[in-house]
């Protein structure tokens, strides 16, 4: 408020000021200087203005009018023109846009989709069938290599006419192929103590049906499909498949439980598929799936995706043990040591008939496995096997066996060339001890 007040009140000085000036002025030079010269200037600027005036057009809304329709083609024009100019550029750019994409065609490849080749029927038609189910009537191309096509082969179809264009070479699972056997496993029934029972079993539900299946059609039953082996941990089951890998001149494929246990949802079953068509193949073939128990245990209320997904590796397996393709050329050999975890459908009667027992071995079994583990050592005189034979603890050939090779190490740290009696004893506490979980021998007896 303070500072309005000054300002204000300047102001209005100010133009007080000015106008009294102006009233001096108008006072002194109104009469007569000032107003002529203006005018005069005036009229001098405008002279040459007006000359160069057009001047005023009579008929104005006719000429008004005109102007409009002069305006409005031109308008006209200016569209037709700009037009013309995006005409102009747009054309390449289509002819660009379809280049580029028959250049991206060209990368991505056209899409193909996978189908059967059911029926040759001419030098260029076949009759295929898609993966989805009906069978169509098509044309071969001609850079098709038609001495490879053959009824059964996967073919490449064009996706909308579907005329075969290419051939899929037969894809096995590399993980299928690294389990067949092509080094035959140096144990040969030779090597087995005992299991006399067991080996005359395998033989006639394995090897028989594969090289003389005139028997049982003669007979009038159908051969077992399959084995399990079992029995404790360590009593030759994993031995006599390899004897019979190592004995058979069928394909022999090998495979743990655990392998069948895949990352990916679906691909346990797919590998299972994988491998009995693998082994249809490459019939006649036998199939050894060791440590079953992995995916062959009981099917219960299952919680997490994981279990899932093992019971329908399991499914897969039941249904290609007794699915609807008949598997006459292959025989499955299952091993397990706890046969009563198991699905009891894997072991009905039909699927896996055949159940072979592992037992313990008895004396005389003990005898012949302790001969066939020493036979290649180097034993002292005093060595008395007997006394280990004829023992009262629980031992399986793996035990006898991790005997043998303890007490050879024991003589290899002394530098002996020869095993002792000692060496045996010594080693067989240690299995023993090793055996009981720390319980050392002796301490209960
Ligand atoms: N009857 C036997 N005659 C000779 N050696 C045997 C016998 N039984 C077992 N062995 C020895 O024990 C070792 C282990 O046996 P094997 O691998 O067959 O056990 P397994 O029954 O498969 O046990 P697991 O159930 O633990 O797999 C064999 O390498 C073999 O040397
Ligand atoms: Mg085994």
């Amino acid at each position: 408020m303070g500072q309005g007040t000054p300002g204000g009140l300047n102001r209005q000085g100010a133009s007080g000021d000015r106008k009294n000036d102006g009233d001096k002025k108008d006072k002194k030079f109104e009469p007569a200087a000032p107003p002529a010269r203006v005018g005069r200037k005036q009229r001098k600027q405008k002279g040459p203005e007006a000359a160069a005036r057009l001047p005023p057009v009579t008929p104005l809304t006719k000429c008004k009018l005109r102007l409009l329709k002069l305006d409005r083609i031109k308008d006209y024009l200016l569209m037709e023109e700009e037009f013309v100019t995006n005409q102009e550029r747009l054309k390449p750019q289509e002819e660009k846009t379809e280049e580029d994409r028959s250049k991206v065609d060209d990368l991505r490849g056209s899409p193909m989709s996978v189908g059967n080749l059911e029926e040759l029927i001419d030098e260029n038609h076949a009759i295929v069938s898609s993966s989805v189910g009906p069978e169509y009537y098509v044309g071969i191309l001609s850079f098709v290599d038609k001495d490879q096509l053959e009824p059964g082969c996967s073919i490449l179809m064009h996706n909308k006419v579907l005329s075969v264009v290419g051939l899929l070479q037969d894809e096995v699972d590399p993980m299928v192929s690294v389990m067949k056997v092509e080094k035959a496993p140096l144990e040969s029934y030779a090597d087995i103590g005992g299991l006399d029972a067991q080996i005359q079993e395998i033989k006639e539900a394995v090897e028989l049906p594969l090289t003389h299946p005139e028997l049982y059609e003669d007979i009038g039953i159908k051969p077992p499909k399959g084995v399990i082996l079992y029995g404790g941990p360590g009593t030759g089951k994993t031995l006599l498949a390899k004897a019979v890998a190592n004995s058979t001149s069928a394909t022999f494929l090998r495979v743990v439980g655990s392998e069948l246990i895949q990352k990916y949802l679906g691909d346990g079953p797919k590998l299972v598929r994988e491998l009995f068509r693998v082994a249809d193949d490459l019939s006649p073939s036998i199939v050894f799936i060791d440590e079953i128990d992995a995916i062959g245990t009981k099917r219960y209320e299952a919680h997490s995706g994981g279990e899932r997904e093992i019971q329908r590796t399991m499914l897969e397996l039941l249904n290609q043990l007794d699915g609807f393709d008949s598997r006459g050329d292959v025989k499955v050999i299952l091993a397990t040591n706890k046969i009563e975890s198991l699905d009891p459908a894997l072991l009905r009667p039909g699927r896996i008939d055949r159940k072979i027992e592992f037992p313990l071995p008895d004396i005389k079994t003990r005898r012949r496995i302790f001969q066939i583990h020493t036979s290649r050592m180097t034993l002292a005189d005093d060595v008395n096997l007997e006394e280990f034979v004829m023992t009262k603890d629980e031992f399986s050939g793996a035990d006898i066996k991790a005997i043998c090779t303890e007490a050879g190490l024991l003589a290899l740290r002394e530098r002996r060339m020869k095993v002792t009696h000692v060496d045996f004893k010594k080693a067989k506490d240690k299995v023993m001890f090793k055996k009981k979980e720390g319980v050392p021998e002796g301490l209960y007896m």
